[in-house]
């Protein structure tokens, strides 16, 4: 895997790309994930390949999407077939059909689904069910946690410690009338969540959780932590929602549900649900869906069951119930964490590894895994950014927040490149200090 690592193309496109794109990129962050933004030709299994010849073993997946690879042809065929039948109907499909079946059968505790596109819009669908199902108004979220884009929950995302606990816009154009129904905690923290429920349980329509806090720094939650909110919203008549838009068919093939063995009332997938396409889902016991069948709320999308959307995440769904997946997929992963923290040993770095196998997040200048959004600020990002510009050049493309996605086409072969680039580029960012 020869890496060049000129990008001269890159940033030739990227300023014809900012002359009518307003930004140059699609999405926000993806303007300072490289300098200049990289531009993909295209992707092949485990590899990235860029407009400047570059070959790169990807750790990103697509922000988490791509858990089978890209390329791949068991979904390749089964979307050409799909295609030829047509792209959207605004209509019933078997397909449809078969993926909720599949769902239900992967996923414990979940009787049914309810589709839409994107991990930000099933979130939403999921509030407004729980707001139905409650007849309350108020969201309880948790620093650090992302949600989607939406201004109800892009809320104490990256909240300045000092006055964490009232909800922070966390960006300009977010008015706080368009959050005043939103209540922000730490995270991980009991005493406080016990504490919020007998002053405003009875307020509470539903409590928004990542199940790992993947989005800062891949935090695990403390034993006993999901389960006691879990029963804090049975308790209080509140619904819990898992946002497992990361962790869905992820961490395992029943996500968080399986992996901690617990059961929200609602979970919320998207990104590893269709492998790379457009897809997400609400799922959860079939009375949480009342609220649906007599009309009291609706759920609408003119692009909802899309039919090469459905049928992509059949196929991934499929390539994931193989027997001994998530093994070698959490073997490859642990692989990596262990060379990551015993290669920052050798050469004087302190790094800890926090996550599971499938998802994980190294930081620097710390021995001991963060547990919340305030712990993983104290982490030593400038020495991750130095790592990962010189892992850049030594063929690993990753993600600027220093998370790590593993996927089924990480094989033994890019074990061995990543492996050697860890050494190489530890070296690099010590001598650079
Ligand atoms: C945990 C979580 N929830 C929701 C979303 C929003 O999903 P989407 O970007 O598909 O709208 C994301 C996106 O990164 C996410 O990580």
């Amino acid at each position: 895997m020869a890496s060049i690592h000129t990008t001269s193309r890159s940033a030739e496109l990227y300023e014809r790309a900012s002359r009518s794109l307003a930004t140059g990129v699609s999405s926000s962050l993806r303007r300072f994930v490289t300098q200049p933004p990289l531009y993909i030709d295209h992707a092949d299994g485990p590899h990235f390949y860029d407009v400047d010849g570059n070959c790169r073993a990807d750790y990103t997946l697509g922000w988490g999407p791509l858990i089978v690879g890209s390329n791949h042809a068991g979904i390749n065929a089964a979307v050409a077939r799909q295609l030829e039948k047509g792209y959207t109907y605004g209509c019933q499909h078997i397909a449809e059909i078969e993926l909720a079946e599949l769902i239900v059968d992967s996923v414990p505790g979940v009787e049914q689904v309810i589709f839409s596109n994107t991990g930000t819009e099933a979130i939403q669908s999921a509030i407004r069910i729980a707001r139905a199902h409650t007849g309350r108004d108020k969201i309880l979220k948790f620093e650090g946690h992302y949600h989607g884009w939406l201004n109800n929950v892009l809320v104490s995302y990256r909240p300045k410690i000092e006055d964490s606990t009232l909800p922070q816009a966390t960006c300009g154009g977010q008015p706080a009338g368009e959050f005043s129904e939103t209540l922000v905690l730490p995270w991980n923290d009991v005493d406080a969540l016990k504490d919020l429920f007998q002053r405003r349980g009875q307020e509470i329509a539903c409590v928004l959780t990542e199940p790992v806090l993947a989005n800062s720094g891949s935090c695990m939650p403390r034993p006993g932590y999901l389960e006691t909110l879990i029963e804090l919203c049975r308790e209080y008549g509140a619904v819990s929602i898992f946002d497992e838009v990361i962790t869905g068919f992820r961490i395992a093939l029943g996500g968080a549900r399986e992996y901690f063995g617990v059961e929200p009332d609602l979970s919320v997938y998207g990104k590893a649900l269709a492998g790379g396409f457009t897809m997400s889902a609400v799922g959860g016991r079939a009375e949480m869906f009342e609220v649906l069948r007599d009309m009291r709320t609706i759920h609408s999308g003119t692009y909802n069951g899309t039919s090469f959307n459905i049928v992509a995440a059949i196929e991934t769904i499929r390539e994931l119930r193989k027997p001994g997946t998530y093994d070698r997929m959490n073997a490859h992963g642990h692989a990596v964490a262990e060379a990551l923290t015993t290669t920052a040993a050798k050469y004087g770095l302190d790094a800890a590894v926090s996550g599971v196998g499938t998802v994980f997040s190294v930081h620097f200048g710390v021995t001991q895994a963060p547990r919340d959004y305030r712990e993983t600020t104290r982490t030593d990002m400038e020495t991750y950014g130095r790592f990962r510009e010189a892992m850049l050049a030594n063929g690993v493309q990753l993600l600027p927040d220093a998370r790590w996605y593993v996927g089924t086409q990480h094989d033994d072969a890019v074990l061995q490149h990543v492996i050697k680039a860890i050494e190489t580029s530890m070296k690099e960012t010590m001598r650079c200090s």
